[in-house]
């Protein structure tokens, strides 16, 4: 219905002030609360990778602490550390040294069982797939595997029915383990820190996806891009996230992670932000991104 002229004058357009406009520049959208999955229906996980080729992106502490928030939900989530350094294992209070089994078994012994990795967390509905150093051992020998870049993919088929998401927590680089991660996955987050060379890596990455869509995994979509580390008093911050926007538009998600000390001292305490510190600014906007997450992805 067209409002007639003279109900502009008692209804007018909503203007937005700065206040109204979330860090991205746009206003925040308002997300409905995620309800739990029906219990009787059956599982079949979506599988995310979280990919940045450069390091000290946030990469782990988003697979963690989103992993936390979409548990919170009531949803049954894995969380997959693919990443040699073993730092989400850490991060999750499991000690990468003293594992018994880790993925690196699953990919390359094939009696091994997946339930003889996963490993449950303190948080309910969260477990994990460890990794340690032996995982950079299954990069080269992978190599020689026929369909090597399936690997996880056919792990993961073992277990997509008992989870409602699956979080990869990729290694820094674009080898033979993130093609894997890649192939495996249906949606990728990237993880982008809020400082001015962020962008440079974005048109490799991206152009890493486009290979696997068009060689390897025709299914697979760019879920969003994820500020991090994003200072609000700074200038040049704001001005990253601005051209983020500018330049990826409607895929950068309205979530944006503060730098915050809170982050590290998780790692210490080996749990997710939603439970050490549950009433943070930093668990919030985690549980802000599992609700961009489920209301991009409704199956899930
Ligand atoms: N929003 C944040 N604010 C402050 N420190 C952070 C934040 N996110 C991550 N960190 C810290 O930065 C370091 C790198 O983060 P991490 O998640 O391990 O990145 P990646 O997995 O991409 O290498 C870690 O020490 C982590 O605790
Ligand atoms: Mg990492």
């Amino acid at each position: 219905m067209k409002p007639d002229s003279t109900d502009a004058l008692f209804d007018p357009e909503p203007t937005l002030d700065k206040e109204d406009l979330g860090p991205t520049g746009r206003p925040l959208p308002v997300l409905p609360e995620p309800v739990a999955p029906d219990p009787h229906h059956p599982k079949r996980a979506l599988i995310i990778a979280l990919c940045n080729q450069k390091g000290g992106v946030g990469k782990t502490t988003t697979t963690i602490n989103l992993g936390a928030a979409l548990a919170e939900t009531g949803r049954k989530v894995l969380l997959v550390d693919f990443d040699p350094q073993g730092s989400l294992s850490v991060g999750l209070g499991v000690n990468p040294h003293t594992l018994d089994k880790s993925i690196y078994d699953l990919l390359i012994r094939r009696d091994t069982q997946v339930t003889e990795v996963i490993t449950h967390t303190s948080v309910p509905g969260l477990d994990i797939l460890p990794s340690n150093i032996d995982l950079s051992a299954a990069e080269v020998q992978l190599v020689s595997e026929v369909a090597r870049e399936q690997t996880l993919r056919r792990v993961l088929t073992k277990v997509r029915h008992d989870y409602d998401i699956i979080l990869i927590d990729c290694a820094p680089s674009l080898g033979l383990l993130t093609v894997n991660a890649l192939t495996a996955a249906d949606q990728v987050i990237m993880p982008l820190e809020c400082e001015f060379f962020a962008l440079r890596g974005i048109a490799l990455l991206t152009d890493t996806i486009a290979k696997v869509q068009d060689r390897l995994n025709p299914e697979l979509e760019i879920l969003g891009i994820l500020g991090t580390m994003y200072d609000a008093r700074t200038l040049h911050s704001r001005e990253v996230l601005e051209r983020v926007v500018q330049a990826f538009g409607e895929v950068v998600f309205h979530s944006v992670i503060r730098r915050t000390i809170k982050f590290p001292e998780t790692t210490v305490a080996g749990e997710p932000i939603t439970t050490y510190a549950p009433n943070s600014p930093g668990a919030d906007a985690y549980r802000m991104l599992a609700r961009e997450v489920l209301f991009r992805c409704p199956g899930a």
